[in-house]
């Protein structure tokens, strides 16, 4: 797989054990988990999550909330699970410390750089056999499936999940997060995207005439849903990435009815299978661009075969609103990285950082920060960035940067973009790009229109250095300041 050597495992190993259950325990330690009782599953979480997080400049906490009216206590559900970065490098196994944030982007490419990816170790049993519904007793609705968003008209088990599916061709599993809608307790939606994994094993097998199994994980380590809510190149599966960060194997079970791979510890599991031609209406459900802008359309269902689930389980869950919503750092972190893979496979030099800004929301707006070093360095770096698959789907702005632009930091970039940039030469388009109907100006065709913009100083004024001197605090003259006068909060940086 390019881009993915095998190397000796030098990182440390994650921080946590015990799948989401050991991960709460870090977070709790971490002062960064909100427990609230009583909220309802219809519209109440959802709502609190969204005022929570919308203007926390990434610092929400995590939400748990449990005694959900009407539902057994200790059937919990969690939301907003890697709104900070801190939660997100405990979650990678990711030093925490950084200049600008798009150090962690760089930290987590490295370390995906040198990764060996480890394949899931089969164990006979696991926290998740504690339970095993089969026949009649099978009902989704035995958990606090939140309705999320006001206008949602369903309630939707799977948002911040982790699908699991089957290439017919190779047997390779991939896991995608694709949201589940609720029709009755035996009946459930999946819907995915055209060019996403799992979406070309289900069209393989529909195309040949034939069923595909599936598992939903509705509750699982959020490592395994940030590796599943971002891109990961074909043909590998995010159960072996996951093995990889962690330094040993994720342990599974076999689905008593898919016998696919389901982790060993995690929540809840839901095996099913979808049949062609077996579709009802799904949505309308409050998008990740911000809008209801999908339309309600009939798509393949799931016929809930087995639900497998821990006591107490935990449901996550991860909505998405208008931004900043709880998603917006980790689809950004996790792009970005892929987006960084794509410019050192082509051989783009002095990459410093990639960022995918959170507002816009995340991948809609990508920054690079480049130390330019030929003419068309700058236009190199757009082009890839806008175009490989991990800036590819449903993306509007690149924006290309000098070094001493934080790609990070929006001010910065704004700054560049309104002072580097003119718009009669630094403007590129692309016509006809892979977009997605989520997006409320997609193109007849679902096609998209992008923007290129480059914002770094013009090679040739920058080679003769006739581009005017920026006003700033030398490094040296910092030192001295933040010596002389150690009792001024400077802020860090
Ligand atoms: C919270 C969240 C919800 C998502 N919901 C969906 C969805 O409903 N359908 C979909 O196709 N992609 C959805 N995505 C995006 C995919 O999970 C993402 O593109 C991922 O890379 C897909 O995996 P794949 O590349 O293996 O197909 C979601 C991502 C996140 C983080």
């Amino acid at each position: 797989m390019d881009g993915i050597v095998a190397r000796p495992q030098t990182d440390t190993p994650l921080a946590y054990e015990d799948g989401l259950r050991g991960w709460l325990d870090a977070v709790e330690k971490m002062g960064e988990l909100m427990h609230v009782d009583g909220a309802s599953w219809d519209v109440e979480m959802g709502a609190i999550t969204h005022m929570m997080t919308e203007k926390s400049g990434s610092l929400a906490p995590a939400l748990l909330f449990d005694n959900v009216p009407g539902y057994t206590k200790g059937f919990r559900t969690l939301y907003g699970e890697l709104s900070s970065i801190k939660r997100i490098a405990l979650t990678l196994g990711l030093n925490a410390d950084y200049k600008q944030r798009s150090d962690i982007v760089k930290e987590y490419r490295a370390k995906m750089r040198n990764l060996t990816p480890i394949e899931p170790r089969y164990v006979e049993t696991g926290p998740i056999m504690e339970n095993v519904l089969t026949g009649d007793d099978i009902d989704v609705l035995k958990f606090p499936v939140p309705r999320h968003h006001e206008a949602d008209t369903a309630r939707y088990i799977g948002t911040a999940d982790c699908v699991i599916t089957q290439d017919p061709d190779t047997g390779w599993f991939n896991l995608g997060a694709y949201r589940s809608q609720v029709y009755d307790g035996k009946t459930i939606g999946c819907q995915i995207t055209e060019g996403k994994h799992g979406r070309i094993h289900r069209d393989k097998n529909f195309e040949r005439g034939q069923p595909m199994k599936v598992v939903i994980l509705c509750g699982q380590d959020p490592l395994l849903f940030m590796l599943s809510g971002g891109p990961v190149p074909d043909g590998i599966s995010e159960l072996a990435l996951a093995g990889g960060l962690r330094g040993k194997a994720i342990d599974v079970i076999r689905g008593p009815y898919t016998g696919f791979p389901i982790p060993a510890d995690c929540e809840i599991a839901i095996e099913g299978e979808t049949y062609p031609g077996d579709v009802l209406p799904e949505g309308p459900f409050g998008e990740w661009m911000g809008y209801y802008s999908d339309d309600t359309v009939p798509r393949p269902v799931v016929r809930v075969k087995t639900i497998l689930y821990r006591n107490n389980p935990i449901i996550c869950c991860a909505p998405q609103h208008k931004p900043v919503d709880e998603t917006g750092l980790l689809k950004g972190i996790a792009g970005a990285a892929e987006i960084w893979r794509a410019l050192d496979a082509c051989g783009i030099p002095e990459v410093l950082g990639v960022w995918n800004h959170e507002a816009a929301p995340a991948t809609r707006f990508t920054v690079v920060q480049i130390k330019q070093r030929y003419p068309g360095h700058s236009r190199n770096a757009l082009h890839v960035a806008a175009n490989c698959m991990g800036g590819a789907y449903a993306g509007k702005w690149t924006v290309v940067v000098d070094d001493d632009i934080d790609a990070s930091d929006l001010g910065q970039v704004l700054w560049a973009m309104g002072t580097r940039f003119d718009p009669n030469t630094d403007i590129d388009l692309i016509q006809k790009a892979w977009a997605s109907k989520r997006d409320p100006l997609y193109l007849p065709g679902n096609f998209n229109n992008r923007i290129l913009i480059d914002a770094c100083i013009p090679y040739d004024m920058k080679l003769k250095g006739t581009f005017p001197k920026v006003v700033d605090v030398s490094g040296g003259l910092r030192e001295a300041i933040r010596t002389k006068f150690p009792n001024i909060p400077f802020p860090p940086g």
